[in-house]
């Protein structure tokens, strides 16, 4: 199975993203780490413990780590997330404790503990825990099978036209481990925005008929309102899970090679991830996009994740 450490800011599709790593026998989930994002880190942190109390995720350490970004002010989302980070379903009082280390040790400590080249990073919120972890201990850039991160976009934004939140939150951050030399694949908006939680999507979940099924018809209740405010969709693209998914099964997206730098001076485009396609990339370029999603099967990963969560 495939070691994963999911670094995340719950967050609706984070909550997701973790369901489907615990619920998936191909995961090995080492560690779910939390970062200041959609949210404060005290929030993020606690959902985090809500949704592993939801899913009786009792044996996986959650450690918080970094609460504001490398240089910028922090900046959260309640347009999207509400005032919890998770607004929507019935939080549960935490039953699960948090992990006392700081989570960019937890990482460092995992990723030194384990065989070379065989811990995959999921970073699904801003990326400052990341970057600090490579700059505190660079032999892990090394030493990780490679990143698989959700964020950036190479042809759409959202946090501003050209940049999404991720990235744009902590550009710095981004760019630290953009330009790392590990191998790295940015699931972005290009192709979360297909990840849709569609009536037929939400049906399938509702036919579990479990505390958990009805917890994520909670989240995504409250998404899509938020989706359709904010941004004009008619459904909510579920954007985290994507990244799990690939770690899964590569299968469930195309990918093409493309070498990636993150804007960090631009006056309209701070945060951007610029893909260059000019030309067929370098042989040893490390870094890839996605580009198109398997709707099936992604979504046949959710719902059977949700169903084993459910029945553990
Ligand atoms: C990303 O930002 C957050 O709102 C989501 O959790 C996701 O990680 C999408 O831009
Ligand atoms: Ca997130």
């Amino acid at each position: 199975s495939k070691k994963i450490i999911l670094d995340c800011d719950p967050g609706h599709d984070d909550a997701i993203a973790m369901l489907l790593a615990h619920g998936s026998p191909e995961i090995d989930l080492l560690a779910v780490t939390t970062v200041g994002g959609n949210q404060t880190l005290a929030k993020v942190t606690r959902n985090a413990l809500a949704v592993a109390t939801v899913a009786g995720m009792v044996d996986v350490p959650i450690a918080a780590g970094c609460d504001r970004p490398l240089v910028r002010a922090q900046e959260v989302a309640p347009d999207v997330h509400g005032e919890s980070g998770m607004d929507g379903p019935e939080l549960p009082e935490p039953t699960v404790s948090l992990d006392p280390r700081h989570a960019v040790d937890l990482i460092i400590d995992i990723v030194m503990r384990e065989e070379p080249g065989t811990v995959t990073l999921v970073p699904v919120g801003p990326l400052t825990n990341i970057a600090m972890a490579a700059r505190k201990e660079p032999r892990i850039v090394e030493r990780v099978k490679e990143v698989v991160l959700m964020g950036g976009g190479y042809h759409v934004g959202n946090w501003s036209p050209v940049a999404e939140f991720n990235i744009l939150v902590d550009p710095e951050a981004a760019h630290i481990v953009f330009s790392a030399g590990w191998e790295l694949t940015m699931v972005g908006l290009d192709l979360t925005h297909q990840a849709l939680a569609t009536d037929e999507v939400a049906a399938r979940i509702q036919a579990l008929d479990t505390p958990v099924s009805d917890f994520v018809l909670g989240l995504f209740d409250f998404f899509r309102a938020a989706y359709k405010d904010a941004q004009g969709f008619d459904f909510p693209p579920v954007h985290d899970p994507c990244a799990v998914a690939y770690c899964i099964d590569p299968s469930v997206m195309t990918t093409r090679r493309a070498p990636l730098t993150v804007e960090l001076t631009g006056t309209h485009t701070l945060g951007m991830t610029v893909a260059d396609f000019r030309a067929p990339a370098p042989a040893d370029c490390p870094t890839q996009v996605a580009v198109d999603l398997d709707f099936e099967k992604f979504w046949g990963m959710v719902v059977d994740a949700i169903d084993a969560v459910s029945t553990s």
